[in-house]
């Protein structure tokens, strides 16, 4: 676990140093889990945007493209339910003035009891090794069995007190384990009470009767609001589905790890609206598909997992995270969910609008039902980031730190550097990169010697660095070097090109 986090904390750090990724208001010592994107960041970021786009609307006819504004109508917020459920049970802590997540005060408490279950089933391994059994030692150890059910009861009173919203029986809770601020040591708690995560703010001057409006927690309203407009302008027939990326904003209590949890961060939606009866084969479909767009990134399949969900929110009849190894463990990367016609429903209610598609099919008008996939972007990008960040030790005893993104979700795909400032090499060097940079995102580089310029751009993730010689001068070849293996190879320059573009190709099948 300590490695891992070690992990979190190099990346970060590489982000800064690197350019992908800034604390917001840095020179203000920043603004927690708010986060800037710099200018390698903003190219990975748009690239990631884009194979999503490209696998939801360019590789489906029938899903096309919405961009909402982040203001809605403040009845959007009512119908939705984010006026009265979308919040978080909120304790303080009276001595240290620290505000927490109750509830996540008793997962931590959890937490550190699996912790000295796993340390014990550690220890007995090393004493036994190989005729070691798990599953018996977990079973039959007194101290492990007493942590298990100690868990067990625990969940038993967490979970229900959550789905009834019973605030002083989550406190209750946290008195009868003893749980401790885990700053200042003190149990002196405030009340547990409900905190929505909506940012609002006001609409029009005060005097004329400004209105109370929020900034969206998520992007999917927009698309439910729309989705008449679209079906009408699109000429769609059901099943179709719209997809739109934007920015959505939660004034979390919790928020830590980096880029994972923000309060300002942006969401790839895809609202796919299905005939009533059909949706749980499309949720099985769409479950499939979205995993198919994750592996065809080239991150290997055992860092993904499903979790499918055993409770289910109140609007859903099915539900699924796609889960990622993060440095910090599995954790929710993107979620599949069968929404039912629960957002229309309401939103014909609320609005007093007709939400029906007439099924010509069927001869039948209805509701349509929602498969959604929802995936955050910013916590792609720090998957995408961790899984290709690497330490590479090389002959000679020197270290690189490669970053080894996809080719076609690097920043650059190509470097060009003169071998020296002088001779005319920077004039042709300049003539390459004018003739490539119209296809590929390019960088020119001619300071350092050329082992520092590898690894500046093996550490952004380049894939590729033409290097332009006196050779080149005499017979147009240059070396091309390619990032993972650093192998160099001589060819003609008008080859760079072609070997450039091939790396870049998409995988596209199952998605
Ligand atoms: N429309 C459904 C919806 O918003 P969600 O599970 O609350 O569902 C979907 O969010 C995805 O948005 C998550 O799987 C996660 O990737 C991303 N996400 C949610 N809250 C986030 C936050 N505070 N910071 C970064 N990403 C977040």
């Amino acid at each position: 676990m300590a490695q891992q986090q070690d992990l979190l904390k190099k990346i970060i750090a590489h982000a800064k140093e690197y350019g992908f990724v800034f604390p917001s208001s840095d020179i203000y010592d920043g603004l927690s889990a708010v986060y800037d994107y710099g200018p390698n960041g903003v190219e990975l970021k748009k690239n990631i945007r884009n194979y999503w786009w490209k696998a939801m609307v360019q590789m489906h006819e029938n899903i096309v493209g919405l961009d909402a504004a982040i203001f809605m109508h403040p009845t959007v917020w009512k119908a939705s339910g984010h006026v009265d459920a979308f919040s978080d049970p909120l304790i303080d802590n009276k001595d240290s003035k620290k505000r927490y997540r109750a509830d996540v005060l008793v997962e931590d408490y959890l937490a550190k009891i699996e912790a000295k279950t796993n340390k014990e089933v550690a220890k007995a391994r090393k004493r036994f090794g190989d005729s070691f059994d798990e599953q018996q030692f977990l079973e039959t150890n007194p101290r492990v069995v007493a942590n298990r059910q100690k868990t067990e009861e625990i969940k038993n009173r967490l979970y229900p007190a959550m789905d009834r919203s019973d605030m002083a029986a989550i406190k209750q809770l946290i008195e009868d384990l003893g749980i401790a601020d885990p700053v200042s040591g003190s149990k002196n708690w405030t009340e547990v009470r409900q905190f929505n995560l909506m940012f609002s703010t006001q609409m029009g001057s005060t005097a004329d009767g400004a209105s109370e409006i929020y900034l969206r927690p998520e992007t999917a309203q927009g698309i439910f609001v729309n989705y008449l407009n679209v079906q009408k302008t699109s000429r769609m027939k059901i099943p179709f589905g719209i997809a739109q990326t934007g920015k959505a904003f939660r004034n979390e209590i919790v928020a830590r790890q980096f880029i994972f949890r923000m309060r300002e961060f942006e969401q790839m939606e895809m609202q796919f609206f299905v005939r009533p009866g059909t949706e749980m084969e499309w949720y099985k479909t769409w479950k499939e598909r979205r995993m198919n767009w994750h592996l065809s990134t080239g991150i290997p399949a055992e860092k993904f997992r499903f979790h499918d969900h055993d409770k289910l929110a109140h609007y859903a009849n099915a539900a699924a995270d796609i889960e990622f190894e993060f440095p910090m463990g599995f954790k929710e990367l993107e979620g599949i969910h069968s929404r039912t016609n629960f957002d229309l429903g309401a939103h014909e209610k609320y609005s007093g609008k007709k939400l029906r598609y007439f099924d010509s099919e069927i001869n039948e008008s209805y509701v349509p039902y929602v498969i959604e996939t929802s995936i955050g972007l910013d916590r792609m990008f720090l998957a995408i980031l961790s899984n290709a960040y690497t330490e590479e030790e090389l002959e000679g005893g020197t270290q690189r730190v490669v970053m080894k993104l996809p080719p076609f979700l690097a920043p650059y795909k190509i470097a060009v550097f003169p071998l020296t400032k002088k001779d005319g090499l920077p004039e042709k060097a300049r003539e390459i990169m004018d003739g490539l940079k119209g296809d590929f995102m390019c960088f020119y580089e001619e300071k350092d010697t050329i082992g520092k310029r590898y690894r500046r751009h093996d550490a952004i993730g380049t894939p590729y660095c033409v290097t332009v010689d006196h050779q080149t001068l005499e017979d147009n070849t240059v070396t091309l070097r390619e990032r993972d293996s650093m192998q160099q190879k001589r060819i003609p320059m008008n080859e760079i090109s072609g070997i450039v573009a091939q790396s870049l190709a998409m995988k596209t099948q199952g998605l």
